[in-house]
């Protein structure tokens, strides 16, 4: 009860956050879709099935060889990064598949890309570390602050000013954040979700990004074994997808057809 009303308390004091509020208020009346928050078991299962590894979904996905790993391409830069996060006063999510999201983005040549999920801002550099190439390149981050802590000035930590500029981080939730950068943004070159990690959460925002991917995108959603929301979107296109794991955890792409 002591940490539902510190967590209003928090919402109340970020009023822009306030639809966020409603919407988990919301699913407290829908226990079918909360309850397929506990699908893990079932979803390890099913990425176990198809699981290569990194090197080989670069591969399937693209038909050629990957790069060098972006930490061998990029030492200075991420050496900074890791002293300017052990260095933050607050503990944020984890990185995404940093090598993985900056292979592909060279693949593409992307210039639009969408990327829900920021904490310390691993997958931001690795994008922007791409697109710094690309004169007309965006990328867009979408990230609520950690409900409960006061993280809101420390997201996005790990990338330096000198990669900025083709950077917009918007700090709010998925339902606000979502819908209006693709008003702005158009057609996407990769979209990368790792952020609300319920099944509903996924289930609303996987088509939303789908549908907004050109022809020859891809998408990448991370933490895929934490239920089964992949899965089930992918079973709706009717598409094999590639998945890998990283970091111990399960992380599944696909290129739209
Ligand atoms: C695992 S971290 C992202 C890690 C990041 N992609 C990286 O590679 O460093 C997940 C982030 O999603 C954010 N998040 C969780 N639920 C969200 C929501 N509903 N809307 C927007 N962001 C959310 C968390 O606050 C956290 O910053």
């Amino acid at each position: 009860m002591i940490t539902k009303l510190r967590n209003l308390v928090w919402f109340l004091k970020r009023p822009h956050l306030m639809p966020q509020v409603w919407y988990l208020f919301i699913r407290k009346f829908r226990p079918g879709i909360v309850a397929m928050d506990s699908t893990g078991d079932e979803a390890l299962r099913w990425c176990r099935q198809s699981e290569v590894d990194m090197v080989t979904a670069y591969r399937k996905l693209t038909n050629q060889e990957p790069p060098a790993p972006i930490l061998d391409l990029y030492s200075d830069v991420f050496a900074n990064a890791e002293k300017v996060t052990s260095a933050c006063v607050v503990r944020m999510g984890g990185a995404g598949a940093v090598d993985m999201l900056y292979w592909i983005s060279e693949y593409l040549q992307a210039t639009r890309i969408l990327e829900t999920g920021v904490a310390y801002g691993w997958s931001s550099l690795a994008f922007l570390l791409s697109i710094e190439h690309r004169p007309e390149g965006k990328l867009v981050s979408v990230d609520m602050p950690y409900v409960g802590m006061n993280n809101d000035e420390h997201i996005g930590c790990a990338v330096p000013d000198s990669l900025r500029a083709q950077w917009t981080l918007l700090k709010t939730s998925d339902r606000q954040g979502v819908p209006a950068v693709l008003r702005k943004l158009g057609t996407l070159d990769i979209c990368h979700y790792d952020s609300d990690k319920s099944y509903q959460g996924r289930m609303w925002a996987y088509p939303l990004l789908w549908n907004a991917l050109r022809s020859g995108g891809i998408f990448v959603s991370d933490d895929i074994g934490d239920n089964v929301a992949f899965r089930d979107f992918c079973a709706s296109l009717k598409i094999d997808p590639v998945v890998f794991k990283y970091n111990g955890k399960f992380v599944g792409m696909m290129t739209k057809p």
